[in-house]
């Protein structure tokens, strides 16, 4: 559903969703590339695993939370991308890293 709307040039690297190689570009929200990679979702909720995708894109509604390099319910809309990051998609309830 969500792709990239043009090659800006930049070298791209790898970041690691779930366990498997993404390929992201600098300048790229951990959000933005959750959404390219299917199913599209950052988590599922608590209660009833409701999937759910980033949608506000600034730091509002909170529906892009995952882990990001072992720390839980990051805003994954205001982190940009880096070179070998492993994102977890959160499903259920979790610890909130302290
Ligand atoms: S997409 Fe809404 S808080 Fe990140």
């Amino acid at each position: 559903m969500f792709r990239q709307l043009a090659d800006s040039g930049s070298p791209s690297f790898l970041v690691y969703i779930d366990g498997s190689e993404t390929v992201a570009r600098p300048g790229d929200t951990v959000a933005a590339v959750l959404l390219r990679t299917a199913p599209g979702i950052a988590r599922h909720t608590p209660v009833g695993e409701t999937p759910r995708a980033p949608y506000c894109m600034m730091g509002v509604c909170f529906d892009c939370l995952a882990t990001v390099d072992g720390e839980t319910s990051v805003q994954t809309c205001l982190v940009e991308a880096r070179p070998g990051m492993r994102i977890q998609r959160q499903k259920g309830k979790v610890r909130i890293t302290p």
